[in-house]
């Protein structure tokens, strides 16, 4: 193939994207044409400091956003071919997208591509009922598709020895003021185009919940609500743990949770043991396994909920200015 992407392709692929999810929903990314091929960054003015000082949220985030690129090229029959940080002097640059010969989507393609609209963190108490086995077959398949790993914490020993992990991570950012005060100015009204919206932040934390719901400023859960008592926790893991791990642990992660919205499950995904680097590791020598753990999802059955907002497209097309 010789002939590039359009604007056209560029703008109606970049809407799919944006629907990724992101640390803060920050939506830490750009999208241009670079001769004829379409170029995901990180945005560098939408970088969290103080929860995110190694750029690790943002790449995961902008991995997600270039696998829902990919689904949509693909899906309007024109596939990419995707090198990931294709030069490395500009290491913003996540990925570049390139036109392959055009074929038929995939029925796998179509479904997923179909979920992206009505994905959405579901921070709410789930059903109880538990995920059948044909579902989680399906969720670790999603995984491997993208060469990561997806190990389910199965049984209340291992539950609750998670949950402490993850406790003890939650009180160690909660120490960090500059951690607290990001949160806090990311959480948002349900009208603003970026940042959490206080109403989908779940219900506000309990002493008997098992695991630490990160505070967007949630509602009161009602009378006797409590979350399900045996989540099913999955940890997302890849191979290494460079940029360009990070990269594809975001698109085996939206693989994952597109596939989850497309067998009727709700997650939400909680991060603090990913971000304090000793319980990442205390994760990992849990899971007896190699590579390195790259997210945390709470998987079930959940209420209807509702999408959230994202920035207008025109905020993240770097478009060649045409002359008047
Ligand atoms: C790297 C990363 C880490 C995240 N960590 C958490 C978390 O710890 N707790 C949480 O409730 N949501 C977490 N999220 C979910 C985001 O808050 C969510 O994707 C964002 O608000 C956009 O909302 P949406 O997923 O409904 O589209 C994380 C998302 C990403 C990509």
């Amino acid at each position: 193939m010789t002939t590039g992407y359009t604007v056209d392709q560029l703008r109606s692929a970049a809407a799919d994207a944006v629907r990724a999810p992101s640390l803060h929903n920050t939506q830490p990314w750009r999208f241009r044409l670079v001769d004829g091929g379409i170029e995901l960054s990180v945005d560098p003015l939408r970088r969290l400091p103080a929860t995110d000082p190694s750029g690790w949220g943002a790449r995961i985030a902008c991995g997600a956003a270039l696998f829902n690129l990919r689904l949509a090229l693909a899906v309007a029959g024109t596939p990419a071919t995707v090198r990931l940080r294709p030069r490395p002097s500009e290491p913003d640059v996540v990925a570049r997208l390139v036109p392959d010969v055009p074929r038929r989507p995939t029925p796998t393609e179509q479904s997923l591509h179909g979920a992206i609209a009505r994905r959405f963190s579901n921070r709410a108490p789930f059903w109880p009922d538990p995920v059948p086995a044909d579902a989680r077959w399906r969720l670790g398949e999603a995984a491997r598709a993208e060469q990561c790993w997806l190990e389910l914490v199965i049984g209340t020993s291992a539950v609750n020895a998670f949950a402490e992990i993850a406790r003890s991570a939650h009180r160690v950012l909660e120490r960090d003021p500059a951690y607290v005060t990001e949160r806090t100015e990311w959480t948002r009204s349900a009208s603003s185009p970026d940042g959490v919206p206080a109403a989908g932040g779940g219900p506000q934390s309990e002493p008997q919940d098992l695991l630490p719901q990160r505070g967007f400023g949630g509602r009161d859960r009602a009378p006797g609500r409590d979350f399900e008592p045996e989540p099913l926790v999955a940890v997302l893991g890849s191979a290494g743990n460079t940029a360009a791990d990070q990269i594809v642990a975001g698109q085996g992660l939206q693989r994952v949770l597109l596939t989850a919205t497309d067998a009727g499950l709700a997650v939400s995904m909680l991060s603090q043991p990913i971000e304090v680097p000793g319980a990442r590791e205390a994760l990992r020598l849990s899971l007896g396994r190699f590579g390195t753990p790259q997210m945390v999802m709470r998987i079930g059955f959940g209420q209807p909920g509702r999408t959230t907002p994202r920035r207008p497209i025109d905020d993240v097309l770097d478009l060649p200015v045409v002359p008047a």
